[in-house]
């Protein structure tokens, strides 16, 4: 029997745990973490997510402040708020919502968060620290971490001699995904749109991780019979079957054809994208912890 992988009730232990740990921080120290989420315009889609990232963040016991500025807000303006966030010591998760608008340079702004706030682990210092095996005081990109979190459900935490493939190279997800399998001793290869043969790098894998954001790319004979295959594609296509001009969420995976054939399988929507938040909650936890002089929790 396949397993389908529970990403909302791995996400809901997350939290309970991030909560409790939020609630003995405020005892010893009487400070909540506080987590910022910075929103640049009026995107519907990341109006949502940041609603969503503040909502939870309450729900764990931590102060949230949410920052939005306008379409026009201007580079100089963007990282004047980012430098206060940096230097209030209430704040100790900083997070600037992405895509920013197209005048501004993401990459700058990411870059000026002081990595110990950097709660979406984007700074280099905190993709350098991942890299090189530092994982007592880096942050770790969140999809990533809660994919990995998935995986150790199935597998535990020591990965040694399996292959793992990760589809998709992104900083935001391929290259940290494919750090954290290689840290549990996977063999992994990274694969991607110049890969000559995908569909036979698949078939080698006992962990398929597909995060290209192509609807249902990956077919029932790339999947190795009794393979873990986490889908980390949100696409959304129209579904005509549901009524005119309506649409579903699927993911990267044609989930009905490979399910049969995988060992344990993470759906979309109820996988991945549960878990997303629940990391920035856990990175947010573990960085007022730090900034307190305190053991962080590992999650
Ligand atoms: N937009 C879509 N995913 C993410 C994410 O993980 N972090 C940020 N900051 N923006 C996003």
């Amino acid at each position: 029997m396949t397993t389908v992988i529970d990403g909302k009730k791995a996400a809901a232990s997350v939290i309970e745990a991030v909560t409790r740990a939020a609630t003995d921080l405020e005892k010893d120290t009487g400070r909540r973490p506080g987590l910022a989420v910075v929103l640049v315009g009026t995107d519907p889609a990341s109006q949502t997510y940041v609603a969503s990232k503040s909502r939870m963040a309450k729900e764990c016991g931590f102060t949230s402040v949410q920052h939005t500025l306008s379409e026009e807000t201007t580079q100089e303006a963007l990282m004047a708020l980012v430098a206060e966030l940096n230097a209030d010591p209430s704040v100790d998760g900083v997070l600037v919502q992405l895509p920013l608008p197209k005048h501004l340079d993401s990459e700058k702004v990411i870059q000026s968060i002081l990595p110990e706030k950097d709660v979406d682990g984007l700074h280099v210092v905190n993709a350098g620290k991942l890299a090189t095996g530092d994982s007592e005081t880096g942050l770790v990109s969140c999809t990533p971490a809660g994919a990995m979190i998935l995986v150790r459900s199935i597998h535990g935490r020591d990965l040694s001699g399996l292959n793992a493939l990760v589809i998709g190279r992104s900083n935001l997800f391929g290259k940290p995904m494919a750090q954290l399998l290689l840290a549990a001793n996977a063999t992994v290869t990274i694969g991607h749109s110049r890969s000559r043969d995908l569909p036979a790098l698949a078939r080698n894998a006992d962990i398929l991780v597909a995060a290209v954001g192509r609807p249902e790319m990956v077919k029932a004979d790339w999947v190795k019979p009794g393979a873990t295959v986490i889908d980390v594609g949100i696409n959304r296509i129209a579904a005509p079957e549901r009524g005119e001009g309506r649409t579903r969420l699927v993911g990267d995976v044609a989930f009905p054809e490979c399910a049969p054939v995988a060992g344990a399988i993470s759906p979309v929507p109820g996988g991945v994208g549960p878990m997303t938040i629940a990391m920035l909650m856990a990175n947010t936890v573990i960085a007022a912890y730090r900034a307190e002089g305190k053991p962080a929790p590992k999650f």
